[in-house]
C-alpha cells in the first residue's frame, strides 16, 4: 500500500493534486485557445468577400461545329446564370448575345421570323445587335466575342 504524503491532500500548494489541476487547466486553456483561433479563422474566411478579377472570370465556351448551326437559327447555350444565344447570320458571321433580359432578368426567346429577341415577361424586344427596339428594358443586351477555330465555334464570356 502506498504511503500517504501530506502533499497529496487537496489544496496544498505544490502538491501532486494541485499540479494535476494546474496541468489540466493549462491543457484545457490551450485547447480552447486553439479552438478559438481555428473558429475565428474559419469565420474570417467565410465573411471575407471573394476576390473578383474580371480577367480571370472570362471563359471560353465551346458551342459546337459551325456546320451544325443553321443559317438564321439561334441556339441557346446554358452557361450557369448567364445563358446566351449563338445566332448564325450568314455563311461566316456568327454572333453571341446574352439571353437574359436587362429589365428584370427574364430568359429571352428568339423570334426567327422577325429576326429579333423577345422577352416573354413584359414584351421587351431587342434587335440582333442587342439594341432595345421596344418595351421596358433599360439597356442593350451584352454581346460576346465569337471565335471560330477549325470549324468549331467558341464564345468568350
Ligand atoms: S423582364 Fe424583359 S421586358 Fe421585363
Amino acid at each position: 500500500m502506498p504511503e500517504k504524503n501530506e502533499n497529496d491532500a487537496p489544496g496544498v500548494p505544490g502538491g501532486p493534486v494541485t499540479d494535476r489541476r494546474d496541468f489540466l487547466k493549462t491543457l484545457s486553456r490551450a485547447f480552447l485557445g486553439i479552438w478559438a483561433v481555428g473558429g475565428a479563422t474559419a469565420l474570417a474566411s467565410y465573411l471575407k468577400a471573394p476576390e473578383h478579377n474580371e480577367a480571370s472570370s472570362e471563359r471560353t465556351v465551346r458551342v459546337g461545329m459551325l456546320a451544325d448551326l443553321r443559317l438564321g437559327e439561334a441556339v441557346v447555350v446554358r452557361h450557369g446564370v448567364k445563358p446566351f444565344f449563338v445566332i448564325r447570320l450568314d455563311a461566316t458571321k456568327v454572333i453571341a448575345l446574352s439571353a437574359v433580359c436587362t429589365h428584370v432578368r427574364c430568359i429571352l426567346t428568339y423570334d426567327r421570323d422577325r429576326r429579333a429577341i423577345v422577352c416573354p415577361c413584359h414584351d421587351g424586344r431587342f434587335d440582333l445587335n442587342g439594341n432595345v427596339l421596344s418595351g421596358p428594358p433599360p439597356k442593350p443586351l451584352p454581346s460576346y466575342e465569337v471565335l471560330t477555330r477549325a470549324g468549331e465555334v467558341f464564345v468568350r464570356v
